[in-house]
Parts: structure tokens; sequence; C-alpha cells
């Protein structure tokens, strides 16, 4: 009862960890919890158009990656095809013709990665729930976020919003190692509207990748005091995140984001993936910060580039800063404006 050939569209937007995951064991499986914003201007969209094959020994697909073809990008897809077959067993029984494009440029330290796995799997899953049309929501989503994080494991972040928890933790229900789950607790409203300005570093590819960096923890000196920080972490932003303190949330943040890099510039061997204008930026921010007393903070991914959160209500004086002091230190004075969104949506 498999239809010949169908479409699908999802658009999947990236995510940005507030609680950092840096580390991981055997298959994706987070060293320690995390939680996130889920945004919204960042975001990949990808199509799939599916049709009936006669062979069915290995797995087919086209990429179109922002209309061209990619060959490079294959064997990524290839190894994520191979680890989710068991958990969809109709991948063999098609020709897959995949086209998916970004907003923000590749590999820019932006999770890329994050929002292109989410949106694959938000297309693999729509197949899946034709195939299963009694499929319900839960279930639906779940899995889609169980089989994003085989694909890149903060992507599985990405498919539902505003703020997403992933990685058990023994004081938090429902939380697995295994998918994200919107985080249970009570949010603010100022949390909801939050504002998050990607100021564009550094656009060139990483020298360092994140697999590389994660299996760097494993033997490295802080690792399990830096596991247990997280976990910490993840107990002391519940009532942060409840009143909307702006204090005790910038204090977390901005420390889980200089130790996300602490461990990379302590690891054997060790690297440092900020650029000169990375900490030029938090330097402004905190001189900004400390004559204004608006509350604007910073975060980084694994990458030169600087998230700028803020709350909604003060989006005009930031943006006025970022304008006059902070985009000169941007790659062409480049930045994306973003803000914590609601996940995935088919298109
Ligand atoms: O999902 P990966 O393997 O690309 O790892 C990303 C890890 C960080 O972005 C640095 C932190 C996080 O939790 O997103």
């Amino acid at each position: 009862n498999f239809p010949d050939n169908g479409f699908v569209k999802w658009k999947a937007p990236s995510n940005i960890a507030l609680v950092k995951y840096w580390g991981k064991k055997p298959v994706q499986i987070p060293a320690n919890p995390s939680v996130s914003f889920t945004l919204d201007t960042c975001a990949t969209t990808t199509s799939i158009a599916f049709t009936k094959k006669d062979e069915q020994e290995a797995f087919s697909f086209d990429l179109l990656f922002e209309g061209k073809p990619r060959e490079d990008f294959k064997p990524k897809i290839q190894t994520f095809f191979e680890r989710v077959e068991k958990y969809l067993p109709f991948l063999k029984e098609y020709h897959f013709q995949i086209e998916t494009s970004n907003s923000f440029p590749h590999s820019s330290g932006i999770a890329s990665s994050a929002s292109g796995m989410a949106a694959l799997s938000m297309c693999l899953m729509d197949i899946e729930k034709q195939l299963n049309p009694e499929m319900d929501d839960t279930l639906f989503y779940t899995k889609a976020s169980f089989l994003a994080r085989l694909g890149s494991g903060s992507a599985c972040r990405s498919v539902k919003g505003d703020l997403v928890q992933w990685g058990a933790h023994e004081n938090i229900p429902n939380s697995s190692d295994e998918f994200g789950v919107p985080y249970p607790f009570e949010v603010h409203e100022v949390f909801k509207s939050y504002c998050d300005t990607i100021l564009l570093v550094h656009k060139g590819e990483k020298q360092v990748s994140s697999t590389v960096g994660h299996n760097l923890m494993h033997g490295h000196p802080y690792a399990e005091t830096r596991f247990q920080q997280a976990f910490d972490n993840l107990d002391a932003l519940k009532p942060i995140l409840a009143k909307g303190d702006l204090e005790g949330f910038i204090k977390i943040v901005e420390s889980e984001a200089l130790t996300l890099h602490a461990m990379m510039m302590t690891s054997m061997p060790y690297f440092i993936l900020m650029k000169p204008n990375t900490l030029e930026i938090i330097n402004k921010i905190w001189e900004y910060r400390e004559e204004t007393k608006v509350p604007v903070c910073f975060t980084l991914d694994a990458g030169a580039n600087v998230h700028v959160l803020y709350p909604l209500n003060h989006k005009e004086e930031v943006q006025k800063f970022i304008d006059q002091k902070l985009a000169q230190y941007c790659e062409n004075g480049q930045y994306i404006n973003d803000q914590v969104g609601k996940g995935a949506v088919e298109i």
C-alpha cells in the first residue's frame, strides 16, 4: 500500500544553546543535558520528491543544494540514511530527489547542520506519516527529533519551539538523551520573544569541526567537572526562566559560552575558534551593559560568530548599539537579526 510517488517540503530553524552540549557517547548520546532557544529567521528549507524504484539493495538519492548538485554533501546523507534505516523501513523503496537551501551562510558557525538535519528529518517523517496516517502529533515530532539527533546532535532541538531541552536530567520530567522535548517548566513571557542578532565575524569554514571537538572531550582533564556544571546550570535556570530574572540569565548564558570555548582551549590538541573580533565584541557588550544597564548579553556556538541576546522591548536601542559599535567587527558589516521561533513548519 505504498504510494508510487509523492512530494514533501519542510522548513526547520537553527537553534542557539543556552546551556551547551559539548561531548558525546556513541551513538549521538550527549555527555550532558542542554537547553536552547529555537530560532526563526535562520532556517533550512528542504523538499523531497520521492518515486518508487525497482531495485531495493541500496539507497538512491540526488541532492541539490541552493539549486546546484553537491556531490560532496552526499556522504553525510548516506551515513545518515544508514543510521536511520532501521527506524524508516521505506528508505530503500524509493528514489529521493532532495533539494535544500539555507537562509544563512553555510558552515559559518551558525548551526547549519542543526537546521539541515532537522528539515531533512521532518521531510522523512512526513513520508513515514503518509504511510502510517494514524500516527499522532507527539510521536511525529518526537521521532523527528530522534532522527535529527542521529544526523547532528543539536538538530534534535530544532523541530519544536520555543525553548527545547535535550539530555536526561533527573530533575526534568520526560527528559531524554535520545530526543529533545519542549522545555517542561514555566517560562516568563520575556523569553518567548527574545531577540538574537548573529554577528558574522568570520564566515569561512571552521578549522576544527564540532565532531572533532566533541571527541576531544574524551580524556579531557576538565570533562567531568564541565558535565556536572551543565547539569547544575539546568537546575539553576529553572527559577530564572520562570521569573524572567535577566541578571541570572546573563550570568549562566555568558559563562556557558566561555566554558565551551575554554574546553576547546584546554583539550589536547588545543584549538581556538574565537577571532580577535569575537573578543572585541564581547568587551564592547560588557562596556555597553555596564554603562546603560540594558540587559544585553552574548553567547557563542562552536565558531567565531557572536550571538547577541536581548529582550524584545530593548530592540531599538540594542539595534543602534550594534550598528554604531559592533557591525564594524563583522565581515562586510554583516549580521542577521533573528528571534525565538516556534520550530519546524510544513511549506
Ligand atoms: O550538533 P553538533 O554536533 O554540531 O554540536 C553542536 C554543539 C554546540 O553548538 C557547540 C553547542 C550546542 O549545544 O548546540
